[in-house]
């Protein structure tokens, strides 16, 4: 460990940032493979939850408007930290932009040096449906093949594919409240394998299903799934509702399920638990990895995976994106930080011309006089 950090920090000394653009990291996720990106996402996940304990843990910072929230997520152990920026806005579509947009950093803990930047709009949905996978791979019954996928947007075909390939979904039976959305999941998923089909309600999508996961977004207390349509055995994964007053769950479900969450602080004031008492038994994910709680008690049991995205899911995404890409030979080295030969002398920056990146060279020739 303490090797890969002097390395980081020589090569952020010498050639800056490590910076992933999304076309870049769209392209290092085509060259992996899906499928390897998001078990590798999960194996990621699964490592940093089974340290706990090695983390500096808080809930993310959340800035709520009329339309949506604007959130910052750090986390760090003793060697990186990591924060990401992230939106969650249901009306932007109306704007022609998408619901999430995400970017982060993570930095060496001894100097705070920024070793990677990168989007994080792609690699959230990623991490989101290999953080759903490992939850339901440790929580669902192991027989589950049919999954119901409620909210056909950004998200869904990466849960979709998820379930498929690290939990063993072969059927979907997919709804949204806009067909055009479920239109699009049907062609993006030809070929993959799964058989699909497009339901025309939520009640129609949840029956025989194994597994449910709601991936829907409006920033109201909806109902998606209500107690009627939830039978013994069946696994939720309640991924969207993640912020004060956008829930996805009839509470009666909780009260007959085992909840399972992140990072209890955290969901208490996002989760769908955020209806329940101070009280309501929950238990985190990281317990069950480690062997220290019960998963699911019974084949008959409802469990309910309370999935509002933590910081360290974060973490383990960057850690895998920014090895990927150095072993890969990808992203570009920017000029985050100003590289100085003295360090007390930043003011000598202004005096001489330094390094400036040829694409800033062009924006600045291209300016009006
Ligand atoms: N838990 C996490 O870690 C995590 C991570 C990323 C995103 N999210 C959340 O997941 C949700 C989905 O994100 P996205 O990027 O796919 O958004 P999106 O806007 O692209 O898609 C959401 C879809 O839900 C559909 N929908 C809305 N209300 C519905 C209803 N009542 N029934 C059926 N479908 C309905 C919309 O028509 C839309 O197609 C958001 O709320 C987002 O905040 C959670």
């Amino acid at each position: 460990m303490k090797n890969t950090a002097q390395t980081q920090l020589r090569q952020f000394r010498d050639t800056g940032t490590l910076y992933l653009s999304a076309p870049e990291a769209a392209e290092l996720i085509r060259r992996l493979g899906l499928p390897h990106c998001l078990q590798q996402m999960a194996d990621h996940i699964r490592a940093d939850f089974l340290r706990w304990a090695d983390f500096d843990k808080s809930a993310r910072v959340a800035a709520h408007s009329k339309d949506g929230v604007i959130e910052l997520m750090p986390v760090a152990d003793n060697h990186h930290y990591s924060f990401k920026y992230v939106n969650g806005h249901p009306t932007n579509h109306r704007h022609d932009l998408p619901t999430v947009m995400a970017f982060g950093v993570l930095a060496d803990v001894d100097t705070g040096a920024p070793l990677f930047l990168s989007e994080l709009t792609l690699t959230t949905a990623l991490r989101t449906a290999a953080m759903s996978a490992l939850a339901a791979k440790t929580l669902a019954r192991p027989d589950s093949r049919v999954m119901a996928l409620i909210g056909n947007g950004a998200q869904s075909e990466f849960q979709a594919l998820a379930f498929q390939h690290l939990v063993g979904i072969e059927s979907l039976r997919v709804y949204d409240v806009d067909p055009a959305a479920s239109a699009k999941l049907v062609a993006n998923l030809q070929g993959s394998g799964l058989q699909i089909t497009v339901c025309q309600s939520t009640a129609e999508a949840a029956k025989g299903a194994d597994i449910v996961t709601t991936v829907t977004a409006d920033k109201a207390m909806a109902l998606i799934l209500t107690p009627d349509m939830v039978q013994p055995g069946m696994h939720l994964n309640a991924v969207g509702g993640d912020c004060p007053g956008k829930t996805e769950l009839h509470g009666t479900i909780l009260d007959a399920a085992k909840v399972f969450v992140e990072y209890e602080p955290q969901s208490r004031i996002e989760g769908e638990i955020q209806h329940k008492d101070a009280d309501f038994a929950v238990t985190e994910l990281w317990q069950v990895l480690r062997g220290e709680s019960a998963g699911r008690d019974s084949a008959d049991q409802v469990t309910v995976f309370d999935s509002v995205g933590f910081a360290l899911e974060d973490f383990s995404a960057l850690r895998f994106m920014m090895d990927s890409a150095v072993r890969l030979g990808m992203g570009e080295r920017i000029a985050l930080i100003p590289q100085l030969a003295d360090p007390k002398n930043l003011f000598g920056t202004l005096a001489a011309p330094v390094c400036v990146p040829a694409r800033l060279k062009q924006i600045a020739a291209a300016a009006p006089a």
